[in-house]
């Protein structure tokens, strides 16, 4: 990747300022047609280590529900980037994150994606021993080096904030403000916090996890949960229950805009039948609509008076993604075993379809024809300012 081609700008920033000015860019667009990032931008591995570098290892990354690490001792193995990192339970029931590198020699103290220890993490190589917190308790001959501080040669920290039920992590050495990156883009999106506590999503349950092997770039899947120009194409059911979204544009268009349920609608189920109990903290509002949030690079929050659907996404190279999916309901609904399948159906097909179509952009991104990009209508012309942002973190290439 050269210089040039990390600080080439598809759009000058008066273009990008007067396109994603909100609905102004509807009315007065700088052009109908405004250009994509070019196609080796999904397809580049140089770009896609860059992004890796600046973009995940740079800023906030939710890594697990908090209830997956439900007893002392529970933890998850997750990548964040090029890092391996262990979210662990300590004793105290604070959730703590390591880099998974063992600092004797460097081995991976956990391989496996998920476990439980009783009260230490031991190292399967020369069996260094951490306790909880990360210190340093044991190791073979450990008396004969009187000098090994225990804390310095402890577990490196991570950065764990928890928030909507979620462990997010920052590996990077001074993280970003949580509340400007993660916390700010929700407010961006509803217009304040209040909006997002109504649904007490740290008080929800996991009712169905799908996880998603896509072979697409994950900007292709932000792009496309960003725009709704393609759901009257590919997603039937969810203009039916959404009508609105037959017109092209997406709800996270404007500020605070939730998409209303059509009027024969019961609930936000795969044909539009009635869901289940709605979350009793909401506002009269939020009632009968759908919210959708991004949260940069890889969370999507999708809000439905009776149940929460989180995306996460990990990038895994310039041609693939991991996407694991949770449905969150009351926990009454979770605890008396009440059937989701019609509310989980009604997503899963959406993730289906938004990922068929990823995958199969996927390949024309190394074609010719797409050396130079594609084009924004102006219902996609937000989605130039995701462009900024990833290229703004790129720039300038080191
Ligand atoms: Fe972990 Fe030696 S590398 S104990
Ligand atoms: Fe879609």
């Amino acid at each position: 990747m050269t210089e040039t081609e990390l600080a080439e700008s598809t759009m000058t920033e008066t273009e990008l300022a007067e396109s994603t000015r909100n609905t102004a860019a509807l009315e007065r667009p700088a052009a109908s047609l405004v250009p994509t990032l070019a196609g080796h931008w999904y397809t580049d591995p140089a770009i896609f280590a860059a992004e890796q570098e600046r973009i995940v290892e740079a800023g906030w990354v939710c890594v697990a529900l908090a209830a997956d690490l439900d007893a002392p001792g529970a933890y998850r193995t997750v990548q964040v980037g090029r890092e391996s990192v262990v979210v662990v339970k300590g004793r105290d029931r604070a959730i703590r994150a390591f880099f998974n590198v063992c600092r004797h020699r460097g081995a991976q103290l956990c391989v496996e994606p998920a476990g439980q220890v009783r009260n230490k993490l031991q190292c399967p190589y020369h069996a260094w021993t951490y306790d909880l917190t990360g210190k340093l308790i044991a190791a073979p001959n450990l008396t004969e080096m009187p000098d090994v501080d225990r804390v310095v040669n402890g577990l490196a920290a991570v950065a764990v904030r928890e928030w909507l039920g979620y462990v997010w992590v920052c590996v990077a050495p001074e993280p970003p403000s949580f509340e400007d990156e993660v916390i700010g883009a929700v407010v961006t999106r509803l217009g304040d916090v209040e909006s997002i506590d109504h649904y007490g999503v740290e008080n929800l349950r996991l009712a169905r996890r799908i996880s998603y092997d896509v072979r697409s770039n994950w900007k292709l899947i932000v792009e496309n949960f960003m725009e709704c120009y393609h759901c009257a194409t590919i997603h039937p059911e969810l203009t039916e229950v959404l009508p609105e979204f037959a017109d092209g544009y997406a709800a996270q268009y404007y500020v605070g805009h939730g998409a209303e349920f059509g009027a024969a609608v019961e609930g936000f189920t795969v044909d539009g039948s009635a869901g289940h109990a709605r979350i009793p903290t909401l506002d009269d509002a939020q009632d009968r609509k759908y919210f959708a949030i991004t949260i940069r690079p890889g969370v999507f929050v999708n809000l439905v008076p009776d149940h929460v659907i989180v995306h996460r996404m990990t990038p895994v190279a310039a041609d693939r993604t991991l996407v694991e999916c949770d449905w969150l309901f009351l926990p009454e609904v979770v605890e008396s075993g009440a059937d989701v399948d019609r509310s989980v159906e009604l997503f899963h097909r959406v993730n289906s379809q938004d990922f068929a179509a990823c995958e199969r952009t996927q390949p024309a991104m190394s074609s010719r024809v797409y050396a130079n990009g594609g084009n924004l209508v102006p219902s996609e012309h937000h989605i130039a300012e995701f462009h900024h942002w990833v290229r703004a973190r790129l720039s300038p290439p080191r």
